[in-house]
């Protein structure tokens, strides 16, 4: 019989039905037997009664086994019910758990058992400990808060998507198996068979790609990119996590600022209409004063930290385009200054000049923004410096020899000199932006197959060894490691 899903038994009362999904709870009442039955869009009640042979088969069921339950839909009327229909008149909002309706199991086919969870997924696994939840992250989403934050990542996702798209944007895709981009951290590599003792590099972000394809006219871009970092991982930080990255031709810092503010309103009024946006315009603030009346330049700005539906965005702009060396970690500089977000950047268009000359370093101010949300950077960006010799200025300043800029960034140069438009552009931090809205503590609660804090992932127990074979094969030799004493 065809499948039924759980929301839309209301619309077939009276009717024979199959549901197919997961024994929710089972509670055996000897002459009957009731369950709470799931699936991904819903929860129901079914009972068994007056049918022996269905019984026995009822009796038998455990939470987790996976079932088709064909039945009879009945109305429900009990103090549940009527309160469950109360709500759906006021609010036109069905609760996964539907009360309206209930099933009168008439047989069941087992479609698979389960071993006993080893946590109870009927209720939120936020105090289990992470590492068991990890390990079983297939139980863990299950859960309904999971379930809820997968469901709300996939809408705010689309919803992205097709406002992008409505605007002109084309999703392309940049390669993962690449060569470094300097963005700060330090890179994953991985070894290359045909091309033996050489490495890629996976993207810290798709940076220069992006422009590539500005170069390439496509005039404007996005991707959901998938960035690897090596760096000491907290709350809001994974080795791997997912950027909504953008690009646009012809396009000015204001441009682009207002259509990403344009975007995050939608995304909180169409799909958190509980939410409120503290101030719109979203307020901006200069890096000198979020420093000197905050003390950091991702300030948490609510005017009331109790409220979690208070969304307070403000940008940050006006940037130091460089830094001293000893304030910062640029793995690549040799030299004494080094840049604050992105080498790839322009200034301000006062400070050109400046940038050209190598003159008042310290004072030079970038065309950079970061978009920040109670109290976290959730992304950022800028106009970028598409005159090849105002790139060669910067890398430069920032120490690099002419032969190493050639050896490292020869190819931008000349796509840049091949006739690359004006362009501009951020990338968000997909995963803090969904733990915000989704009022979640880490970004761990919002990736389907997070690392935790060792970067390891305990359920394929990756990074694992390779074999001989495997080594011999890359022409790898594994050096010993030198136990501490
Ligand atoms: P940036 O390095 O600022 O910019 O990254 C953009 C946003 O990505 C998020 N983010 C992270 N999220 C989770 N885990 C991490 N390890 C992590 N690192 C960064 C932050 C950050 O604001 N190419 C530029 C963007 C551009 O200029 O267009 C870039 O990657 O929310």
């Amino acid at each position: 019989m065809k499948r039924t899903y759980i929301k839309d038994l209301h619309n077939h009362s009276g009717e024979e039905i199959t549901i197919k999904g997961w024994v929710d709870v089972a509670r055996d009442q000897g002459k009957m037997a009731f369950f709470d039955f799931r699936d991904v869009t819903g929860k129901v009640q079914g009972v068994v009664f007056g049918k022996p042979e269905v019984l026995e088969v009822a009796k038998n069921l455990r939470p987790e086994w996976v079932v088709a339950v064909h039945g009879i839909v009945n109305d429900r009327n009990d103090k549940n019910a009527k309160e469950f229909k109360t709500i759906v008149e006021e609010t036109g909002v069905r609760d996964f758990f539907i009360k309206d309706v209930e099933i009168e199991i008439t047989g069941f086919e087992i479609l698979n058992k389960a071993e006993t969870p080893v946590f109870d997924i009927t209720e939120s696994t936020v105090e289990t400990n992470e590492e068991v939840r990890l390990k079983n992250r297939y139980l863990d989403l299950r859960t309904a808060r999971m379930q809820e934050n997968m469901k709300m990542r996939h809408a705010v996702a689309k919803l992205c998507r097709d406002y992008l798209d409505e605007n002109g944007f084309l999703e392309l895709e940049t390669p993962i198996l690449t060569k470094s981009t300097p963005e700060g951290a330090r890179d994953y590599v991985v070894p290359s068979r045909l091309s033996p003792q050489h490495f890629y590099a996976l993207p810290q972000s798709p940076q220069q790609y992006k422009q590539l394809l500005m170069s390439s006219g496509m005039e404007r871009y996005f991707q959901f990119a998938r960035c690897m970092r090596d760096e000491d991982l907290r709350g809001d930080r994974q080795p791997e996590f997912t950027q909504l990255d953008l690009e646009m031709s012809f396009a000015s810092e204001e441009d682009i600022m207002q259509m990403n503010e344009e975007l995050l309103i939608k995304i909180v009024s169409e799909l958190y209409p509980e939410k409120r946006i503290q101030q719109i315009p979203f307020p901006r603030i200069p890096y000198a004063e979020a420093m000197e009346k905050y003390g950091n330049d991702r300030p948490d700005i609510r005017e009331d930290k109790d409220d979690p539906n208070l969304l307070a965005f403000c940008w940050i702009v006006d940037f130091p385009f460089f830094e001293k060396t000893a304030d910062s970690d640029d793995p690549q500089a040799t030299g004494e200054w080094t840049f604050t977000h992105n080498p790839f950047s322009l200034s301000k268009s006062e400070h050109v000049e400046n940038l050209k000359n190598k003159e008042n370093i310290g004072d030079i101010i970038a065309a950079q923004y970061d978009i920040c949300l109670n109290g976290y950077e959730i992304g950022g960006g800028s106009v970028r410096a598409h005159d090849p010799e105002v790139l060669k200025s910067i890398l430069s300043i920032l120490g690099h020899s002419d032969e190493k800029i050639e050896e490292n960034f020869g190819h931008m140069l000349k796509a840049l000199g091949s006739g690359t438009p004006p362009h501009g552009g951020i990338a968000w931090g997909f995963d803090r932006l969904m733990m915000i809205l989704q009022n979640e503590k880490t970004i761990r609660e919002v990736i389907a197959f997070p690392k935790n804090g060792l970067g390891r992932d305990p359920m394929m127990e990756a990074p694992s060894t390779i074999s001989e074979d495997q080594l011999n094969e890359l022409s790898l030799e594994l050096k010993e490691i030198k136990k501490p004493e």
